[in-house]
């Protein structure tokens, strides 16, 4: 039977998938103990180490612009296309939807200051590193502190609370220190990918 409740879920829901909710599961909702908070969130996903990047693109006047970013995610193989969620009131986000190309910059083991540097919210991060705009690229690339970029176009977004999921159609790769490992976070720390 649908309460009230659940069928002001049901309207509310917004799922874009054209698949109706199965009642009676999902909807349910948690036990009041298990609820989900801002504390408990971050925990579960500290619980989840990922790979550290900083994303980059050109602002105005050809300024370079990168933030640090760890919500990173293979979408599609055909065609080659991954996902960022950034902050919604973040310059580097303004500077990407404007310029609709991005670089997503791998960072390996001994980059942790720039994985830093990049999630301080410095003005002057671009000073602090070494940097180069790929030829044909059009987007500045940390060329001491990546193992590999990718160079993204911007093909969709999605404002999801706050923050915004940008969809990035992979148009180039590169390698650049591959003996050096990639860099991980994950519970408040951060750890070169074990060798070998
Ligand atoms: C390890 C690490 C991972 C981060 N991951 C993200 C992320 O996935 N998305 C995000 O919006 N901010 C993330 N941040 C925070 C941003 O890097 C930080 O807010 C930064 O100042 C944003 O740059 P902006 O000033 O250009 O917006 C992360 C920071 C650190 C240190």
């Amino acid at each position: 039977m649908v309460t009230n409740d659940v069928a002001t879920e049901i309207e509310t829901d917004r799922d874009s998938s054209d698949v109706q909710p199965e009642r009676g599961t999902d909807l349910d909702g948690p036990e009041p103990q298990d609820a989900a908070d801002d504390v408990r969130f971050r925990l579960l996903m500290a619980g989840f180490p990922t790979g550290v990047t900083v994303i980059s693109t050109l602002g105005r006047g050809q300024a370079p612009m990168g933030m640090t970013c760890s919500a990173l995610c293979s979408v599609s193989l055909g065609p080659p296309t991954l996902l960022a969620c950034l902050r919604a009131g973040s310059p580097t986000l303004a500077a990407i939807r404007r310029r609709r190309v991005f670089a997503v910059n791998l960072l390996h083991e001994a980059a942790q200051p720039v994985a830093e540097l990049f999630g301080s919210g410095a003005p002057d991060r671009f000073d602090r590193v070494r940097w180069r705009i790929e030829p044909s690229w059009g987007v500045p690339v940390l060329f001491d502190d990546v193992h590999a970029v990718a160079r993204c176009r911007v093909v969709d977004s999605k404002l999801v609370g706050d923050h915004r999921v940008v969809f990035g159609e992979v148009t180039h790769i590169r390698h650049y220190a591959e003996i050096r490992s990639p860099l991980m976070y994950g519970r408040r720390r951060y750890a070169g990918w074990p060798a070998g």
